[in-house]
C-alpha cells in the first residue's frame, strides 16, 4: 500500500503503482554488485519499498553497506521500518551531491538507479550521473532500469566521456524492464 500511496501522489515520478519484480530486482542487484570493484556502500537511487534493497540484502550485501536514496517521506519510514539499520536519506536525488554531503558521504562502490530519468530533464539527469560519479572511484559503475528501448541518458549528454551498455531485459515484469550499465570511458 505505501507503494499505491506513494504513485497517487505522484504517478510521474513512481512510474507504475507497483514495485519491480522479484526477478528484476534479483538481475539488477546482480549486476551492481558484480559491477562493484571494492566493498564500499551501494547507492540506490528511488528505492521506493525496497524491492532492489531485500535483493540486494538476499544477494549478500549487508544491509548497513546499502544508502537509500528516496524522495517520498512515506515511502523514507516504510524503508526504515522494512530494513533496520538502512541508511534511508530523504530528499531528491537529482541534488545528489548536496544530499551526499548534508550526510556526510563521499565514496560509494556503486549505484543503482529507479528513477524516471525519461521525465527528467536532461540537465537534472546529468547532473545526478555527475554526482553519482564524483562520489564513486573511476571504474564505479551506475545500473539505470527503465521501461523504454534506449538509455534513459543519452551518454553523449554528459559532461565527461561515459560508455552505456546493454546489461538485458527482464521480461517477467510487467513492462518488461531494460537495465543498461553507464561507467566513465577509459
Ligand atoms: C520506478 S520507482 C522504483 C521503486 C523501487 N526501486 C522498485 O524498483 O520497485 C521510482 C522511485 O523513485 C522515487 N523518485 C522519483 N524521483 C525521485 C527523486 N528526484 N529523488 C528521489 N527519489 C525519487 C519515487 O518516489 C519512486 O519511489
Amino acid at each position: 500500500m505505501p507503494f499505491v500511496r506513494g504513485w497517487l501522489r505522484d504517478p510521474v515520478g513512481v512510474g507504475l503503482p507497483f514495485p519491480s519484480s522479484p526477478s528484476t530486482a534479483r538481475r539488477l542487484a546482480e549486476a551492481a554488485l558484480e559491477s562493484s570493484s571494492c566493498s564500499g556502500p551501494v547507492l540506490e537511487l528511488g528505492a521506493g519499498t525496497g524491492a532492489v534493497t531485500a535483493a540486494l540484502i538476499d544477494a549478500g550485501c549487508p544491509v548497513h553497506r546499502i544508502v537509500a536514496v528516496e524522495r517520498d517521506p512515506e515511502l523514507c519510514r516504510a524503508l526504515e521500518h522494512r530494513f533496520p539499520g538502512l541508511a534511508v536519506l530523504e530528499g531528491d536525488a537529482l541534488e545528489l551531491g548536496a544530499l551526499l554531503a548534508a550526510a556526510k558521504l563521499s565514496s560509494m562502490a556503486v549505484t543503482i538507479s529507479g528513477l524516471p530519468m525519461r521525465a527528467i530533464p536532461v540537465e537534472a539527469a546529468t547532473r545526478c550521473y555527475g554526482d553519482a560519479f564524483d562520489a564513486m572511484p573511476p571504474d564505479g559503475a551506475i545500473i539505470q532500469y527503465t521501461y523504454g528501448l534506449r538509455p534513459p541518458v543519452d551518454p553523449r549528454a554528459m559532461a565527461t566521456k561515459v560508455e552505456a551498455t546493454f546489461v538485458g531485459r527482464e521480461w517477467r515484469n510487467i513492462p518488461p524492464m531494460g537495465m543498461w550499465r553507464y561507467r566513465l570511458a577509459r
